[in-house]
């Protein structure tokens, strides 16, 4: 056979091949395709090789690298084919129209909690002002909650209804005891603290006066659940000791920080109160939306709590405030049930 007809033939059944596996539309095709072409038995390269053996000598060199170079041809148009199929039948042509300005879709982002945002911002409004944010635990002792801050022992506030006291959960206590339970003395009277005016108390005790701080936390109180209640809730605490504090500058100080926060120019109004820990106590009423929104409870620093904690009640005087945080972000954003905020429904939390 004349090396031109065989090359020729060569090139024909390579083009057929090239159709033929870019044609297959599913399994099977590619698999009638790989039988016709490349079948070991009677597919139609083994005959063209079968043609090989009948090339004038001289010429057989060329037509057998031909014939590999064909072969090979074949082979990777039958890979290309698997390939394509495997991708969910996607030509390479397909894929590369691949168009980057359609839309694509947004992942949703989640974001803090509301109060969370409030309390970041309070921090930092209060830093602006000098104040820096101490801690104190949530389970708090007698000293701590009550006495130090000038809670008598037969002061209504120590009552076991208005107050989460871990004796009284662990008497209502279902299930095995603790493997080792604290002795008696270690949690006698302990409880959730029912106010954030027990950090006042572990500041001062570990620090000497001036005191610039602000604490904010989780308090517990065991009111029923209605629009304006939660048994936990928030609480901002300031409290600043220092050599001739006053009531004006309590005043000027929540001003500030009301301002600030409902970004308006804000009016404070006291009205006479009673704190133990305080005297004079006031309650704040911040100007907001025409009406007058209560804010805070408040007061300069009691002598008794200065001598609590070792301060000369001569020497420093104090303001103390504290702001229900549930409350002034509720205002801020028009929010009227409290409860809203500890459903965990996406679609309350996420307008904010
Ligand atoms: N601790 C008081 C309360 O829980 C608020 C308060 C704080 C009052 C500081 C005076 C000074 O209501």
């Amino acid at each position: 056979m004349a090396i031109a007809e065989f090359l020729a033939e060569l090139d024909q059944l390579a083009r057929e091949a090239e159709a033929a596996f870019e044609a297959a539309g599913d399994a099977d095709a590619l698999e009638a395709a790989r039988v016709e072409f490349l079948g070991a038995k009677s597919g139609r390269l083994k005959a063209a090789q079968k043609g090989l053996g009948r090339i004038d000598r001289a010429d057989k060199p060329t037509a057998g690298k031909q014939f590999n170079r064909i072969k090979q041809q074949v082979e990777a148009a039958r890979e290309a084919a698997a390939q394509r199929l495997a991708r969910g039948g996607v030509s390479r042509e397909e894929t590369r129209r691949f168009d980057p300005t359609v839309p694509g879709v947004r992942p949703r982002l989640g974001h803090l909690h509301p109060i969370t945002q409030t309390i970041e911002e309070l921090k930092d409004i209060m830093g602006r002002l000098g104040f820096t944010v101490a801690e104190g635990p949530e389970v708090e002792d007698q000293w701590h909650n009550f006495e130090a801050l000038n809670i008598s022992p037969d002061h209504p506030a120590r009552d076991p209804l208005d107050n989460f006291y871990l004796a009284t959960a662990e008497k209502l206590a279902v299930g095995p005891p603790l493997e080792t339970p604290p002795t008696r003395s270690d949690r006698e009277g302990w409880l959730l603290r029912s106010q954030t005016s027990t950090v006042q108390i572990r500041v001062m005790e570990q620090t000497k006066p001036p005191v610039r701080i602000i604490s904010l936390g989780r308090v517990y109180r065991p009111d029923t659940a209605d629009a304006t209640h939660y048994p936990m809730f928030h609480q901002i605490e300031g409290l600043l000791v220092d050599r001739r504090v006053t009531m004006a500058d309590l005043k000027s100080i929540l001003r500030l920080f009301g301002s600030s926060f409902f970004e308006d120019d804000v009016h404070i109004r006291f009205r006479p109160s009673f704190f133990p820990f305080t005297e004079p106590s006031v309650e704040v009423d911040m100007s907001w939306q025409g009406g007058w929104m209560e804010i805070a409870g408040a007061g300069m620093v009691d002598p008794n709590v200065l001598r609590a904690v070792g301060y000369d009640p001569e020497e420093v005087t104090g303001l103390a405030f504290g702001v229900g945080i549930e409350r002034i972000c509720m205002g801020r954003h028009g929010i009227d049930d409290i409860r809203e905020f500890y459903k965990n429904d996406v679609r309350f939390l996420h307008q904010f």
